[in-house]
């Protein structure tokens, strides 16, 4: 008997991507392959791309050339090892990655790599294959869905993509392009995978999508459902213990959104709402369609439907044209608002977008020190955010077993991990944890109440 071969992904950038890597394992699973953690034995090697910014789109050529070396040593032992590089980069430079890597086999874009099985097949006919196009059918309607134990195995905390792509087009964003235009899945469609999901032991689903509020699927009943809707009816999922979305528009902030944070005990009062800049001209420069008191008008919505709301953002420094008046508005913006966490990125002129061509750009020690600035900002907030957990009780949502022997590590509804000594069997569920210290980014406690071995998760699972 052959013995079956081997699969090993690299995933970089978003969980779109780690999603998708996911659904590559599993296409490639139904058809007999394995997934391998390294890939000096592997088969079948796919680099699933990021091209947000420049500095991640360069990993691909650094990690093609590493790749180059195993294939060559696996051609000596009469091994065929086969490259596949998906993703975003390989939508962007299909045709030059083609050109400039001949170590290359296949190269795939992000919507069509249900195909990939096909495509491997003609690279070993006719030496190499190209996809990028935007099929016109819906690749989720041709992946196979994961195997019960695969789910166990990826543990209780799972993505689902809900929606794809964006028309929103922000002057300096590669994604309208890379992932093309915003299509949502239908209603019945998500409900299928995520009690999937949920009946293989998955307590928490966060739904993804590039632009994830502007969702606007169809629902069972012919009409078309806001996200807000969509969440209403995902928590009534026996199973479902908590769910989350990412990433947000502050424009498509809507009221069905607000209702299912005031109304939704399972929806997590933690928001990522990226702002990108707390200047009005900035904003308008980077087509965000919204003005820094929008943005705030949108929080301050959040806040009266439910008061332990926290949020996180994104931000670009040095945006064309940034000055240092300009700048100082992000900050004020990120201390009138007060996050729990952000991510803060040097602009990065990514080619084929509007922002590439402005003229006026910022100094790299500007840039630098913007970064550095906003940083020491975000990192405080961030601080006095956890160290505020110190001495209260919260609901931990147990996932796996940690580092430290006995210990098990969860998370809070905040995505902050939370360690506790307790019994395994804690796995899977939300309990009370009484938070002692702070280490670092990681929570330290008790079990506010130790379970039974049989106790089941002291929340309300929807009828
Ligand atoms: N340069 C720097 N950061 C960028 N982002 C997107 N495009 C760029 C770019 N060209 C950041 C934005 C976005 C996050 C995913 O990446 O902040 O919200
Ligand atoms: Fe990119 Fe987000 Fe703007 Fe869409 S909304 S273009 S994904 S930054």
């Amino acid at each position: 008997m052959t013995p079956p071969r081997k699969l090993h992904i690299k995933s970089y950038g978003c969980q779109m991507n780690v999603y998708d890597a996911q659904r590559m394992v599993d296409t490639f699973c139904a058809e007999g392959f394995v997934e391998t953690a390294s890939a000096d034995d592997a088969d079948l090697v796919i680099l699933n791309t990021c091209h947000i910014r420049e500095k991640a789109s360069e990993k691909v050529y650094s990690e093609l050339g590493r790749l180059r070396v195993l294939k060559d040593d696996a051609a000596r032992n009469g091994r065929d090892m086969k490259i596949a590089v998906a993703g975003c980069v390989a939508q962007a430079e299909g045709a030059e990655i083609i050109r400039r890597a001949p170590v290359v086999d296949v190269v795939v874009g992000p919507q069509s790599y249900h195909h990939l099985p096909q495509l491997l097949a003609r690279a070993q006919k006719d030496g190499r294959a190209l996809e990028t196009e935007f099929p016109v059918e819906d690749k989720f309607g041709f992946l196979p869905q994961p195997k019960p134990d695969a789910i166990r195995a990826r543990g209780i905390s799972a993505f689902v993509t809900v929606q794809e792509g964006c028309d929103k087009f922000c002057t300096f964003c590669v994604v309208p392009y890379t992932r093309g235009a915003e299509v949502s899945r239908p209603v019945a469609k998500i409900i299928d995978d995520v009690s999937r999901l949920a009946d293989n032991g998955v307590r928490e689903i966060t739904l993804i999508g590039q632009n994830v509020n502007a969702y606007h699927g169809q629902g069972p009943d012919g009409l078309t459902w806001p996200l807000g809707r969509l969440l209403e009816r995902l928590a009534k999922i026996p199973g479902v213990l908590r769910l989350r979305y990412s990433t947000s528009h502050p424009r498509d902030v809507d009221d069905s959104l607000i209702e299912a944070h005031r109304d939704l005990p399972q929806l997590m009062p933690f928001v990522h709402l990226p702002v990108q800049s707390g200047s009005d001209r900035i904003l308008a420069a980077m087509n965000r369609k919204h003005t820094a008191d929008d943005y705030r008008a949108v929080i301050d919505r959040f806040r009266a439907a439910r008061q332990d709301i926290a949020f996180s953002s994104d931000f670009i420094v040095g945006f064309p044209g940034e000055t240092g008046e300009e700048f100082a508005a992000t900050l004020a913006l990120v201390m009138q608002i007060g996050y729990a966490a952000a991510y803060s990125f040097k602009y990065s002129p990514r080619p084929g977008t509007p922002a590439a061509e402005m003229r006026e750009t910022v100094s790299a020690a500007e840039m630098d020190e913007r970064l550095v600035r906003l940083q020491e900002l975000i990192d405080h907030q961030q601080a006095a955010f956890n160290k505020a957990v110190i001495g209260k009780t919260v609901d931990v949502l147990f996932e796996r077993p940690a580092r430290n022997p006995g210990q098990i590590v969860g998370r809070t509804a905040y995505l902050q991990p939370a360690h506790v000594m307790a019994p395994a069997d804690i796995i899977g569920k939300v309990l009370p944890v009484r938070i002692e210290s702070l280490e670092r980014y990681s929570l330290l406690g008790q079990l506010a109440m130790p379970p039974a071995s049989s106790t089941p998760a002291p929340m309300t699972i929807g009828a």
